[in-house]
């Protein structure tokens, strides 16, 4: 295959080039004669990387599944999913972690990889699985893996091999207790599990960042990764009053100078995830938290490009390069020879509304519904294939496992 007049970035630059794809992989960038599909008046992208996303395969298939799950990533431009271990039952043994593989690997139509769980009594089960990267819930959330204690979050710290990343759900329990889910809970919990990691002598990622301030803490020790999400840039209390229980996530998103504090410390972040958690209206309706947002993340930060508050190569660093070397994930997340080919066109002149109706997930619903953007994913190419073509998604490639 051949995409003809790329607009792409390259060593830092923009540059316009001819990329050859053989089989699944980037074979030159250059100048080739030849038919192939004309990429002028797009940008191309390396298919983003999301690196928490929760497809609720096996246990709540309702919600969501690896399927339309996948499906939802492919139209938001998303080619690759880390998917978290918070099923029912979760994924905290090899036994459960070998039964997600087989079903990714029949319904999957991205890349994907799995978060390990980090129970209370499963280290040995962590050294038997071998898992790409493990997370630890510090505080409570959707699901029941919780580690109760300091203790045993040092314990997974030291246990875990150290040059693979640990993930962090940093939310103190014992604040959440006392005064809710504050941004003292998250900072509380970040600072905690900073300073543990610091003694490990190992990496950490602070999964989805609501605040400066827990960024500013995390950065206190050299290994400490930050991600923080979509819904935190560009969603603020004042903006969801409208969603009612709709608006519930954890952490919750805070309140417009919170906001405007974070889109501050933007240089600090190293990745965007969408944390996307779908649940179905009723079930928002009886409290249950999370935010869908495959199909969103890279259309809101393509819009607030057009709006110049954010740079594109902070996107394609943040959304691409960033979460793959973070990761190790071999060959993904940018254009360039022996690279696999993912790639996104982006239409940066599309105005569109959202609209949860034209969604692949299950769940139904967006917090970002009728809101008006300027900039999609117009085409991608997945595993050297036409995947997604304007609105229609014209073939379906089995996916692997990126992350082992
Ligand atoms: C997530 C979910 O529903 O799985 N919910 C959420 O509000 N973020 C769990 C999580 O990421 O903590
Ligand atoms: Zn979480
Ligand atoms: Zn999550």
């Amino acid at each position: 295959m051949l995409v003809k007049n790329a607009k792409f970035f390259l060593g830092g630059k923009i540059t316009e080039k001819d990329i050859l794809i053989e089989g699944e992989r980037i074979k030159a960038v250059g100048s080739f004669s030849g038919k192939g599909i004309d990429a002028s008046g797009f940008l191309v992208l390396p298919g983003l990387i999301d690196a928490h996303v929760h497809l609720r395969d096996p246990g709540a298939t309702h919600k969501e599944d690896f399927h339309s799950g996948t499906r939802a990533a492919i139209a938001g431009g998303i080619t690759t999913v880390l998917d978290m271990p918070n099923n029912n039952p979760p994924t905290t043994t090899l036994e459960r972690l070998e039964e997600k593989r087989a079903i990714a690997s029949k319904k999957a139509v991205c890349d994907y990889g799995f978060h390990f769980g980090a129970g209370t009594n499963n280290f040995e089960e962590v050294k038997r699985a071998k898992p790409g990267s493990l997370k630890i819930y510090m505080g409570k959330t959707t699901g029941d893996l919780f580690l109760p204690d300091e203790k045993l979050i040092f314990l997974h710290f030291q246990n875990f091999p150290k040059d693979k990343p640990i993930v962090v759900h940093a939310e103190d329990q014992a604040i959440i207790e006392t005064e809710g889910r504050t941004p003292l809970a998250a900072q509380v919990a970040v600072a905690k599990a900073t300073m543990l990691a610091e003694k490990s002598g190992r990496t950490i990622c602070i999964a989805h960042a609501s605040t400066a301030r827990e960024i500013e803490l995390a950065k206190k020790w050299r290994k400490s990764l930050v991600e923080t999400c979509p819904h935190y840039l560009f969603l603020d209390q004042e903006k969801i009053r409208h969603l009612g229980n709709l608006g519930k996530v954890y952490p919750p998103v805070r309140d417009e100078a919170e906001r405007k504090k974070l889109w501050g410390a933007l240089d600090s972040v190293d990745y965007v995830s969408t944390d996307h958690a779908p649940h179905l209206p009723k079930e928002k309706e009886k409290g249950a938290a999370g935010f869908p947002g495959l199909e969103t993340s890279l259309a809101l930060m393509l819009d607030a490009y057009n709006k110049k508050q954010i740079g594109m190569e902070w996107i394609i660093s943040r959304m691409c390069e960033n979460p793959a070397r973070i990761f190790n994930m071999r060959g993904k997340g940018k254009i360039a020879p022996g690279f696999q080919a993912d790639l996104v066109f982006v239409d940066l002149r599309k105005e569109w509304k959202v609209r949860a109706e034209n969604m692949q997930s299950k769940c139904g619903w967006s917090p970002y519904e009728g809101m008006s953007l300027k900039g999609k994913a117009a085409k991608v190419i997945f595993r050297g294939e036409l995947v997604l073509d304007g609105e229609e998604m014209v073939k379906e490639i089995r996916g692997k496992e990126v992350m082992q």
